[in-house]
């Protein structure tokens, strides 16, 4: 379990490559995936990637994760309206990196306060698909800091 790496993905994420490709890009979910498969693999942790567009499905996720090196998080819209999720992760103990593919801050106000910052070890938005590979990264070799 402590060499398990949760990657987790909210509402709409499995759209990419459809979705608002000038904001999102052209890679898809299954591009994602690989990336982190490829990540992870290059540090000997095993993945688990998993996606919903539910709410409680992503709380029961994080649940589950429990125990694991830590959590790579887009919660996507969640992350600006979710309680339940931060409150997830505090009570599961777990080292959380936020990720969002999009440079939210960048974008309308509304997308500029996450409930998941303050409970996450550290923030990476705005490098694509990139941003969740140094998320594996951090997790595997400094416990989630980036040193
Ligand atoms: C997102 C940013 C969120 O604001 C948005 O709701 C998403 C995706 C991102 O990866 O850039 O669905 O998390």
């Amino acid at each position: 379990m402590p060499d398990t790496v949760h990657v987790l993905n909210g509402p709409n994420l499995n759209l990419l490559g459809t979705r608002e490709p000038e904001v999102y890009g052209h890679a898809t979910l299954a591009d994602v995936e690989a990336a982190c498969r490829a990540a992870c693999e290059r540090h000997g942790l095993d993945l688990v990637f998993r996606q919903s567009n539910h709410e409680g499905e992503l709380v029961t996720f994080l649940q589950e994760a429990r125990g694991s090196r830590g959590v790579v998080l887009n919660a996507a819209a969640y992350t600006h309206t979710s309680v339940a999720l931060a409150d997830a992760i505090k009570a599961v103990g777990l080292i959380v990196v936020e990720v969002h593919l999009s440079n939210v801050f960048a974008r309308e106000a509304f997308r500029h306060h996450s409930f998941i910052s303050p409970v996450a070890r550290g923030v990476i938005c705005g490098l694509g698909i990139d941003g969740y590979r140094l998320a594996i990264d951090a997790l595997a070799t400094a416990g989630g800091k980036i040193s």
